[in-house]
């Protein structure tokens, strides 16, 4: 027999179609899920299914519904969805019973278990706080510190997909900077998904460097080589000139 279901009002269900099968999930008022969570849960869903693999061990890292975390379990033996939140957690463990999956387990944990395990898939879609005090990692400290342990946390040949949102500086990818400097042994491909200003704060984001967000899908492989490319449509400076001159001008119109 099923659960009684702590179902209150303040819950939501959700579908979630994929590839690898459609998910129901339920949502707490007070845990995270975005626009971006679904178009990730689609991507990954879509690289997993073409990887034609199956991966022994995988983590999701702030894994708020768990939705990475059922995608994942459908290719990998285990997976582990970590959250500093508790209430996430509770979340998570309802949306896997509603939806019959077994291999998966939540845990309170800040980034990874405190173990030495390796894993064959890593995904995150690391919180980013945009605010007005801008601190030194451009509000992606939880992305920056998931890049930096990604070398040392991967098996051998594994990967980490993660969706993430950094600035553009003096017209320079902050995420370019920050991925030539981890130590990361194999290929890096970034896919850029969308761009947003943050208006309220974009005076005193500009006076810092900051044009706009970006942002990205990326996928690092680990192997012998490194090599990092870009995936974009058109010209970078196009792009910029194109996209500094809306928001320039939606700035104009908003702040008048
Ligand atoms: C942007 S949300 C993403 C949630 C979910 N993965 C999704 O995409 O729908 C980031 C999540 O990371 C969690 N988080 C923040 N810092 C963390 C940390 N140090 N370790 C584990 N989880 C963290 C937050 O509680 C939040 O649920």
């Amino acid at each position: 027999m099923g659960r009684n279901w702590n179902f209150n009002k303040q819950m939501k269900t959700t579908l979630i179609r994929t590839s690898s099968g459609n998910f129901s999930i339920i949502v707490d008022k007070e845990v995270y899920i975005g626009e971006e969570s679904t178009k990730f849960a689609k991507f990954l869903s879509d690289y997993l299914k073409n990887k034609r693999k199956k991966f022994n061990n995988g983590i999701d890292i702030g894994s708020a519904t768990g939705i990475y975390s059922f995608v994942l379990s459908k290719y990998c033996k285990k997976v582990i969805g970590t959250e500093i939140d508790k209430k996430s957690i509770t979340n998570a463990v309802l949306c896997a019973e509603k939806n019959n999956i077994r291999n998966v387990n939540f845990e309170i944990a800040n980034l990874f278990p405190r173990n030495k395990e390796k894993y064959d898939i890593i995904v995150s879609n690391p919180d980013y706080i945009l605010e007005n005090k801008i601190d030194k990692f451009y509000g992606g400290k939880m992305l920056y510190d998931i890049l930096n342990k990604v070398n040392e946390k991967l098996s051998n040949n594994g990967v980490a997909i993660i969706v993430c949102t950094l600035p553009i500086m003096n017209r320079k990818p902050l995420i370019l900077n920050w991925l030539n400097k981890i130590d990361f042994k194999g290929t890096i491909k970034i896919k850029e998904m969308g761009y947003f200003v943050n208006y309220k704060h974009y005076k005193s984001q500009k006076s810092k460097g900051i044009d706009y967000f970006c942002r990205y899908f990326i996928v690092l492989e680990k192997s012998k080589i490194k090599k990092t490319t870009i995936k974009r449509k058109i010209g970078r400076k196009i792009l910029d000139n194109i996209r500094m001159n809306i928001v320039k001008a939606a700035s104009n119109v908003l702040n008048r």
